[in-house]
C-alpha cells in the first residue's frame, strides 16, 4: 500500500500512528521521490525495518512499538495469554529485523512491558497504542532537549562535520545530531554543516544532504575518502554523529566510518561529539558482545543499479564499527553532556534520571 506525494513538508515526520495505521517515509526513495508508505500488519513494518524503508536507531525503536501495536490490533484472541502469546511472536519477528540499534529492544521491551500488566483484551490493546503513540511524542522532546543540551557547545559560525543520518529522518522528527544542529541554529548561531556521502547506503547524500537541505542549511557533501582533506585543510571545526548502541564505558557503536572520522579528528585536534538519547545507552552489555549487522556485498558492489565491481568479487560489509572513549570529546543526551572519564559521567546521567 502505497501513497505519493510531491508534497514536502515543512518538518520531516518519519514515523507516525494515524488511523490505527502505522504511516512512514519510504527513506529508499529519498531523495527523488517523498513517498509515504502505511501499513496496517506488523510484518509489514518488520520488512520496513529490515529493507531501511524506516532506519536511524530512534527510529526503529519507535517503528517497532507501532509494529507491536498493529500486531494487537490483529490479534484474534480471545484471552489476555492469547494475546500476550501473539505479541511475543510479534516481539521476536521485530526483533530479529536488526541486530546492532539497542533502540529496538529498548520499544519492544517497554510495549511488552505495558501488554503483561494490562487486566482485559480492550484494556491492552488500548494502553499498547497509547505508550507507542506517547513513545514516539516523547522522541521529539527528547530530541529538543538535547538539542539545546548540545548547542551549547558549537560557537558561531562553526563548519560542523557529520556521518551518516542521525536527523530527523532517523528519529520521529528534529534528529540527535542534525537536532543539536539545529538547536545551534534557533539559538541564533550561523553554522554551515558538512555531510559524508556515507557509502555503502549513501544515508548522507541522500538523507543528511536532502533534509539539511530542505530545512535550508548551508551543506556541503564530501566524498567519504574527503574526510582528511577537509579536515587537514581548515574545513572542519567541529564533527557530530548520532549512535546505535552506547555501552556504560563509553564504547560508541555508529555506522561504519565513524571511526575513521574520529580517528582523524583525534589527530587534527577537532572536537567530536557524539548525541544520543538515553534509550541507545546499553549498560549491560560489554563492548566486545555486540553484535555487527553484517549486510549484503550487492550493497558494495554497486552505487544503485550500476554494477561497480566484478563479478563474484568477496565483499566485506560491516554497518557499524565502534568508536572508542578516547577519541570522543563528548556525549550528547537530553539529561545533560556525559564527558570523559565517560564510566564516571554516564553512571552519573542514569543516577539522575
Ligand atoms: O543503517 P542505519 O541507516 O540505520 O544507521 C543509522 C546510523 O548509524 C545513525 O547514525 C544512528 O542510528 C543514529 S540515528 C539518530
Amino acid at each position: 500500500m502505497e501513497d505519493s506525494s510531491t508534497k514536502i513538508h515543512s518538518s520531516l515526520r518519519t514515523v507516525e500512528w494515524k488511523d490505527n495505521k502505522v504511516i512512514m517515509i519510504d527513506q529508499t526513495k529519498l531523495p527523488n521521490q517523498l513517498v509515504f508508505v502505511t501499513y496496517d500488519d506488523f510484518n509489514q513494518v518488520a520488512d520496513a525495518i529490515r529493507t531501511l524503508i524506516v532506519r536511524g536507531a530512534p527510529a526503529i525503536g519507535v517503528s517497532g512499538a507501532f509494529g507491536l501495536a498493529l500486531a494487537s490490533l490483529q490479534s484474534k484472541s480471545t484471552t489476555k495469554e492469547e494475546l500476550l502469546s501473539d505479541l511475543e511472536k510479534a516481539r521476536k519477528i521485530l526483533f530479529e529485523t536488526r541486530p546492532t540499534a539497542v533502540n529496538l529492544k529498548w520499544g519492544l521491551d517497554k510495549i511488552m512491558k505495558v501488554a503483561r500488566s494490562g487486566n482485559t483484551i480492550e484494556q491492552i490493546k488500548q494502553s499498547v497504542i497509547n505508550e507507542s503513540k506517547k513513545m514516539a511524542e516523547e522522541d521529539i522532546e527528547i530530541n529538543k532537549s538535547m538539542g539545546k543540551n548540545g548547542s551549547v557547545l558549537f560557537d558561531d559560525n562553526d563548519t560542523i562535520m557529520t556521518h551518516c543520518n542521525a536527523g530527523a529522518l532517523a528519529t520521529v522528527a528534529y534528529g540527535t545530531a542534525l537536532g543539536v544542529i539545529r538547536a545551534t541554529r534557533e539559538s541564533g548561531k550561523n553554522v554551515k554543516v558538512i555531510a559524508t556521502e556515507t557509502r555503502p547506503i549513501q544515508q548522507g547524500s541522500r538523507l543528511t544532504a536532502f533534509e539539511l537541505k530542505h530545512d535550508g542549511f548551508d551543506v556541503s557533501l564530501i566524498p567519504d575518502t574527503a574526510v582528511g582533506y577537509s579536515m587537514a585543510n581548515g574545513l572542519v571545526n567541529k564533527v557530530i554523529v548520532g549512535a546505535d548502541r552506547i555501552v556504560r564505558t563509553g564504547h560508541v557503536f555508529n555506522k561504519i566510518g565513524t571511526y575513521q572520522v574520529a580517528t582523524m579528528a583525534k589527530q587534527h585536534g577537532i572536537p567530536f561529539y557524539v548525541a544520543a538519547p538515553l534509550s541507545t545507552f546499553d549498560m549491560k552489555s560489554d563492548a566486545k558482545d555486540v553484535i555487527i549487522e553484517m549486510r549484503k556485498g550487492v550493497e558494495v558492489t554497486g552505487i544503485g543499479d550500476k554494477k561497480t565491481a566484478p563479478d563474484d568479487i568477496n565483499v566485506i560489509n560491516p554497518a557499524f564499527d565502534m568508536t572508542p572513549p578516547e577519541l570522543i570529546s563528548g556525549i550528547i543526551t537530553e539529561k545533560g553532556v556525559a564527558k570523559p572519564p565517560f564510566e564516571e559521567s554516564i553512571k552519573k546521567l542514569f543516577e539522575a534520571n
